[in-house]
C-alpha cells in the first residue's frame, strides 16, 4: 500500500504521498526535498494531543530543528490578529529564508499556516499534513492559502504551492463523524462533476469508506486528490476550468452564510447546494431525474442532510447571491451536471429556475 501523486505545475508542481501511518516517517519523507534545517510545526490543540509527539519526533530524529506553535481549535483563528502572532514565533524562532513551515490539521491549520509560509520574508517552503478528511482531499492540494477578515470568509490570501503534501489515512480514526461525512461530501462532488466510475465505486463501498478500510479510504483520498490535481494542472489561478470545483458551493455558501456558520458544517451545506444543482440540471442541462436520485440517494446514505431548511426562504439565499455580485441581469452561473461524470457552467439560469429548484427540495 501506499502511492505517490504528482501536482504539475511547471517549477511549482509536488508530490502528495499517501500512505497508512506515514505521519512518523515524515522526516524522512521531507529529505529529499533538501529544505533547511529550521522548520515551525504549525497546529492547534486538538490535533496536538494525539499527532504532534510523532511529528516532532520525526523531524528531529531526521536532523531537522522543529518547534511547534499550537493553536486554539476553530475557524476564528484563520484571522489576520492570529497570523500576526504566528509571525512572532516565527522570527522569535530565527526562521530564515531556507526555513519551511509545517501544517499540521484540518483546513484551517492548512489554510492559515500557508498564508504564513506564503508572506513571511515574501514567501518560504511550506508542506501540508492534512488531518481531516476535508483537507485530504480538498484544501491541501491547490495552493489556496488564506484568512478570514469580519466581512467575509478567505477575503484575505494568495495562491501559494505546498512543497508537498503527506496523507496518512489512519488520522481519520480520531476524527468526528461528523466531520468525516462534510469530507465525503466534496468526494462525492468528485465523482460527479469528474469521474462516473468513481462515484459508482463509492456507492459500492460506502460502508467500508465509513469503516475507514484501509485499502478503500487510501483510494478514495487518492482518486480525489488525482481528480482535484488534474483540474488545478489546467487551471492553477481559477480563471474557468477551477470554477467546476465549486460544484454545490453557490447555494451551499449561503445556507452557511444565512445561518451564521452554526448550523452546518461546510460539507453539510454543500451537500445539500448539490442536490439542487441536480434538480437544476434536470430543468437546464439535461441531466437524467434517474441520476439526479442516484445523486440524492448517495448523499442520504452518507448521513448528510439533504433538504433545504423550510425556515429559509427562497427570498433569503436569492438575495446571499445578489450581494455575493453572483447574480447578473437576473441570471446566476451555476456549474450544473450533464450527466454524472461531466458538468457543465451555466451562465443564464434564471431566479424563477433557482426558486423552483429550492421548492423541490425542501
Ligand atoms: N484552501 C482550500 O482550497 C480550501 C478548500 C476547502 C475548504 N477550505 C477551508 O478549510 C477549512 C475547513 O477545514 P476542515 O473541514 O478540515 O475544518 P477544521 O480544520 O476546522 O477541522 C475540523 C475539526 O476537526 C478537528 N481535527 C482535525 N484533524 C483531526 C483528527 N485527525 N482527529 C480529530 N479531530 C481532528 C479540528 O481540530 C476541528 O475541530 C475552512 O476554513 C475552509 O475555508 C480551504
Amino acid at each position: 500500500m501506499g502511492q505517490t501523486l504528482r501536482v504539475n505545475l511547471d517549477e511549482r508542481s509536488y508530490d502528495i504521498c499517501i500512505e497508512h501511518g506515514c505521519l512518523s516517517a515524515i522526516g524522512s519523507l521531507l529529505s529529499p526535498l533538501k529544505l533547511g534545517k529550521r522548520c515551525v510545526v504549525i497546529t492547534n490543540e486538538v490535533v496536538k494531543q494525539w499527532y504532534l509527539e510523532p511529528v516532532m519526533k520525526s523531524l528531529r530524529d531526521s536532523g531537522y530543528t522543529a518547534e511547534s506553535y499550537i493553536l486554539p481549535d476553530g475557524e476564528q483563528t484563520k484571522s489576520l490578529s492570529w497570523l500576526e502572532q504566528i509571525f512572532h514565533k516565527m522570527l522569535e524562532m530565527r526562521l530564515d529564508r531556507k526555513s519551511f513551515v509545517v501544517a499540521l490539521g484540518g483546513g484551517v491549520v492548512g489554510d492559515l499556516a500557508g498564508f504564513a509560509a506564503a508572506s513571511y520574508m515574501r514567501g518560504i517552503p511550506f508542506v501540508q499534513v492534512p488531518t481531516t478528511l476535508l483537507s485530504q482531499v480538498d484544501s491541501s492540494v491547490g495552493g489556496k492559502t488564506g484568512v478570514n477578515l469580519r466581512e467575509g470568509k478567505n477575503l484575505i490570501g494568495a495562491f501559494y504551492q505546498p512543497k508537498r503534501v503527506i496523507i496518512d489515512p489512519k488520522v481519520l480514526n480520531t476524527l468526528d463523524i461528523r466531520e468525516l461525512r462534510a469530507g465525503f461530501s466534496e468526494v462525492i462532488k468528485y465523482g460527479v462533476i469528474y469521474d462516473a466510475g468513481f462515484f459508482s465505486f463509492l456507492e459500492k463501498n460506502l460502508s467500508a469508506v465509513f469503516q475507514l478500510e484501509p485499502d478503500v479510504i487510501e483510494y478514495v483520498i487518492a482518486r480525489s486528490c488525482a481528480i482535484k490535481a488534474e483540474v488545478v494542472e489546467q487551471d492553477e489561478q481559477e480563471s474557468g476550468l477551477r470554477a467546476i470545483l465549486n460544484f454545490g458551493h453557490t447555494v451551499g455558501h449561503a445556507l452557511e452564510s444565512i445561518t451564521s456558520y452554526g448550523t452546518y458544517v461546510h460539507g453539510e451545506a454543500v451537500a445539500i447546494g448539490m442536490i439542487t444543482a441536480c434538480t437544476l440540471g434536470e430543468r437546464v442541462a439535461g441531466f437524467s431525474p434517474d441520476q439526479s436520485a442516484q445523486v440524492r440517494r448517495l448523499i442520504e446514505r452518507s448521513g448528510l442532510p439533504s433538504r433545504v431548511p423550510v425556515g429559509i426562504p427562497n427570498e433569503q439565499i436569492i438575495e446571499y447571491m445578489r450581494r455575493d455580485k453572483k447574480v447578473q441581469d437576473d441570471t446566476i452561473r451555476f456549474v450544473l451536471p450533464k450527466r454524472i461524470g461531466e458538468v457543465s457552467v451555466v451562465g443564464s439560469v434564471t431566479i424563477s429556475e433557482i426558486e423552483f429548484a429550492l421548492d423541490a427540495n425542501r
